[in-house]
């Protein structure tokens, strides 16, 4: 970080999030370098970047010359010694503590001294990540939310041995990438999902106890409680695989009576309907 502020970020898993990370930062002027695990799905993430960029260009919301400099400033990469320069590493691969850690613990010998390690995990704890890595006080959760461009909040996620100095550079990076961080500490869920997820496991439980079509339950919450989206469409938005594995994390990690995870959400993950991303969750869409 110099004092223009970051210049140099590394993204590691460039999935939704992390291609939506990536979009940010190359808007907002930083050089990204997005690690992927093959050559397909480097690409695949670029791909990802360049629709959504497009997308804004087709709408008139950016120049052309402005879509190209941002992309400019995208590089794809299957090796993380590229992330050798990066003031800040934002992981986002699966929400899997094993390849979360295992992920931190390949950053160790690369990442500079002074950069630190974000990841964006929805529910695993910061500290069991920072286990990972030896240097714990630069491991920290920027936690975004679905689409990023779009939602303006980060929770930035402060584990036990998390420093201050930490906090400050994370909170410096969500406010140049034109985000409002909160702090919370590195409890199940943080502060959205612990209220979220449990809403729509709830709308889960209410469609397959038939009490309501999936219309019906999300128009009741869009025009009864004045919500932008209804629980079930923003369920298949987020991804019904990323819903049941913070429900999963919820009930070991907190209460296992309050935060069951409903029978129909484990069977539609089960069918392989994880929501858009697989074209069928609780609603269908067109591929
Ligand atoms: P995704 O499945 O779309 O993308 C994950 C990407 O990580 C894949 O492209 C995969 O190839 C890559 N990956 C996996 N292991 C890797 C490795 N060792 N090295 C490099 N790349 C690797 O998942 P998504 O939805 O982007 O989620 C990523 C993280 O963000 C998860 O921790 C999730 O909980 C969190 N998150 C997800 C949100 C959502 O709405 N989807 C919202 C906020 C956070």
């Amino acid at each position: 970080m110099t004092e223009h502020g970051f210049r140099r970020v590394g993204i590691v898993g460039g999935g939704t999030m992390g291609a939506g990370i990536a979009q940010v930062a190359v808007q907002h002027g930083m050089e990204v370098t997005l690690v992927e695990q093959s050559d397909d799905r480097a690409e695949a993430g670029r791909a990802r970047v360049e629709t959504a960029l497009d997308k804004l260009v087709s709408h008139g919301k950016l120049a052309e010359s402005l879509r190209d400099a941002a992309m400019g400033r995208l590089a794809t990469t299957t090796r993380y010694d590229d992330l050798a320069v990066s003031e800040i590493v934002v992981e986002a691969v699966f929400e899997d503590v094993t390849v979360k850690q295992d992920v931190a613990r390949r950053l160790v010998d690369i990442l500079p001294a002074g950069s630190i390690l974000a990841s964006n995990t929805s529910s695993i704890s910061i500290d069991r990540i920072a286990d990972g890595f030896s240097r714990p006080e630069q491991v920290i959760g920027i936690h975004f939310f679905n689409p990023v461009p779009v939602l303006p909040l980060v929770e930035i996620v402060i584990g036990e041995r998390t420093s201050t100095a930490t906090i400050q550079r994370a909170e410096s990076f969500a406010h140049q990438l034109g985000k409002t961080p909160i702090q919370v500490r590195d409890r199940p869920g943080f502060v959205v999902n612990r209220l979220l997820i449990p809403m729509i496991n709830e709308a889960a439980l209410l469609l397959g106890e038939e009490v309501a079509d999936a219309h019906a339950i999300d128009s009741a919450m869009k025009l009864g409680a004045s919500h932008p989206m209804g629980p079930l469409a923003l369920a298949d938005l987020i991804g019904l695989d990323v819903c049941l594995s913070i429900m999963d994390t919820l009930a070991a990690d907190l209460d296992p009576n309050r935060f069951s995870p409903a029978p129909l959400l484990r069977e539609l993950v089960a069918g392989g309907k994880l929501g858009r991303k697989s074209g069928q969750g609780f609603f269908s869409y067109d591929k």
